[in-house]
């Protein structure tokens, strides 16, 4: 049994991830989470007390940050600014918690000695052609577009660092796109599930041909378990399901699964510098570490998450007409 420190534990991959460890560990979780608009402490609703605590802080906050090291065997960054769009919009908080708040835990981890596993994201790798048989490896060279991604690839260069400088006992992940419960009505497909369940048109950036790597978000948390137990330190794993489609299918099969028709969407205005695809190879993790991915039929899985979504409107609806206004001022 390990006590976990678990940032970014109220937003959407760090909740399904405190769950994920509730379900299938012996571990105890504290979480530290600054409670952003991002952040629900209703995502953590019915778990245990005896086995999950709360700390409502700022990772960029060393005092409190020290203080927890402490106490704990092993800490897994969730916590980040993770919106492309936000970033457009104003990248101050992004290098606030991505970078600062990133450098405060790693000064903290070498300080304590504490296993360090770091959530990053596929783009930091920057985006492939279309019809590029290529996918993102380990290796491939950073190359990130938007201020989000660029404020976590820098993340990820202070983990690097502080592994070879100061002997830091750190692994590091670079995920594709999550999808699931818990997913906050900002990004792309819970936009559009409860943009159909309010009767309002689905919003498609450009021409809907960007491509995205789905993964089921308890795929993420098993494998970010795996590679906290038994992942190399200083190693990097890419985390994927193998889930690439592009925006339009994904919008037409949610229309589909909703009992809508299948073109009842509008074309918006794209956004700035979007990226055009996102592939993962993750042949690294799934050999050496052996990790497989349980969810691998996305009809299925998008049709639990339409379900969760209109059995939890009291969990999104506070924060969807705020949503709509900002996109809408956007021409979105
Ligand atoms: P999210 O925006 O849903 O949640 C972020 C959480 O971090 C929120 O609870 C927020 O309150 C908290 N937070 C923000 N700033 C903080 C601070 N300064 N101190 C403490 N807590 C703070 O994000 P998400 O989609 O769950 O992403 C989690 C992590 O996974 C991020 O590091 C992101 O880069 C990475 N990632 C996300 C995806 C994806 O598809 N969403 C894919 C790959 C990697
Ligand atoms: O690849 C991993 C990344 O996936 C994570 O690092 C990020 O934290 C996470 O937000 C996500 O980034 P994206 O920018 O890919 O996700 P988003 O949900 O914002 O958009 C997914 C795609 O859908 C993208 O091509 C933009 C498009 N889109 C988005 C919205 C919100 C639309 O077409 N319409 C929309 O309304």
């Amino acid at each position: 049994m390990a006590r976990l420190l678990v940032t970014g534990g109220a937003g959407f991959i760090g909740s399904n991830f405190v769950h994920h460890v509730v379900a299938h560990t012996d571990d105890s979780v504290t979480v530290l989470d600054k409670l952003t608009y991002a952040g629900n402490r209703a995502s953590l609703a019915g778990l245990p007390e005896d086995r999950v605590s709360f700390v409502e802080g700022d990772i960029a906050d060393a005092e409190l940050v020290d203080a927890l090291f402490r106490d704990v065997d092993a800490v897994v960054h969730f916590a980040a600014e993770s919106h492309n769009d936000n970033s457009l919009n104003d990248p101050r908080p992004f290098l606030d918690t991505n970078i600062i708040g990133t450098y405060t835990l790693l000064e903290a981890a070498r300080k304590h000695d504490v296993r360090f596993h770091h959530i990053s994201t596929d783009e930091v790798y920057g985006d492939l052609e279309l019809d590029d048989p290529a996918r993102f490896t380990e290796t491939t060279p950073y190359n990130p577009s938007s201020p989000y991604s660029s404020t976590k690839a820098g993340s990820d260069l202070l983990v690097r660092a502080w592994v070879r400088s100061f002997g830091v006992r750190a692994t590091i992940s670079n995920c594709s796109n999550n999808y699931g419960p818990y997913q906050h009505v900002e990004k792309f497909i819970p936009r559009q599930i409860t943009n159909v369940i309010r009767g309002i048109r689905p919003k498609l950036y450009g021409t809907g041909e960007n491509v995205r790597d789905w993964i089921h978000a308890d795929d993420h948390s098993s494998a970010v378990l795996t590679i906290l137990e038994r992942g190399q330190i200083g190693q990097t794993y890419l985390i994927g399901a193998d889930g690439e489609q592009n925006n339009k299918d994904v919008v037409e099969l949610i229309l589909e699964l909703m009992d809508a028709p299948r073109d009842a969407y509008d074309l918006v205005t794209d956004r700035p510098g979007h990226d055009l695809r996102y592939a993962i190879d993750s042949t690294r993790l799934r050999t050496e570490l052996g990790w497989q991915p349980r969810y691998q039929d996305f009809r299925a899985g998008l049709a639990a998450t339409i379900e969760w979504y209109r059995d939890n409107e009291a969990w999104w609806a506070p924060a969807k007409d705020g949503v709509e206004a900002f996109y809408a001022s956007k021409g979105q």
